[in-house]
């Protein structure tokens, strides 16, 4: 296994990559904005949307995990670029449904003290995910492998968290 990328290794192509990350979320956002403009009745659907993107994300980071620990690079590195791509175009999903500024949604159920704890944790790791999910890819891609390694053992704990809360918080509010 070389886990030594050389220079010329041509898997690393940095705008591509970053095109690849980004397109769909742009396309997303051109359909939210031109497509569908003021249509609100569609934007009030958005949580489901989001809900089922952060499940995919789940599922690909936890797949993408148990690809590494089997030594397959190539394809950790696929499922990470997709959870990626898939947690951004959720971030795109949640702007679009606050900048509509759809009204906010009150938790009702027995379980507040657990809603609040949950919501309360999901929001700031949510932002703290972004940098490092970031810089983790980054590592991984330019393949410095070793910081890699160290600081993804922070993200994925972290964004794993986000994602499933991400979910249960959607359950919670809509069940
Ligand atoms: C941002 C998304 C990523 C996350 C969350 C992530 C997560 C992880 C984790 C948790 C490990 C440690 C596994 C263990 O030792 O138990 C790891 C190792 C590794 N990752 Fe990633 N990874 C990501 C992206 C990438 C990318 C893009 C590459 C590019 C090839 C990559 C290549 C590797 C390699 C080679 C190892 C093994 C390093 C070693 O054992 O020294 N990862 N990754």
């Amino acid at each position: 296994m070389d886990m030594n990328p050389s220079p010329d290794n041509r898997s690393y192509r940095p705008w591509k990559t970053l095109a690849n990350i980004l397109l769909p979320s742009v396309l997303l956002f051109i359909y939210y904005l031109v497509v569908m403009p003021g249509e609100q009745g569609h934007v009030r659907k958005l949580p489901v949307v989001m809900a089922l993107l952060n499940a995919i994300s789940s599922g690909l980071l936890i797949g993408a995990f148990l690809n590494i620990r089997k030594k397959r690079i190539e394809t950790h590195k696929k499922l990470n670029l997709m959870a990626l791509t898939t947690s951004v175009m959720f971030l795109t999903s949640y702007v679009v449904y606050h900048y509509f500024q759809v009204e906010p949604v009150r938790y009702t159920g027995d379980f507040r003290t657990l809603y609040f704890f949950i919501l309360l944790t999901h929001i700031p790791l949510a932002v703290t995910i972004v940098p490092l999910a970031v810089v983790t890819a980054i590592r991984g891609l330019g393949g410095k492998f070793e910081k890699h390694r160290r600081i993804a053992k922070i993200t994925l704990p972290l964004w794993l968290y986000v994602s499933v809360t991400g979910v249960i918080i959607y359950f919670m509010v809509n069940f």
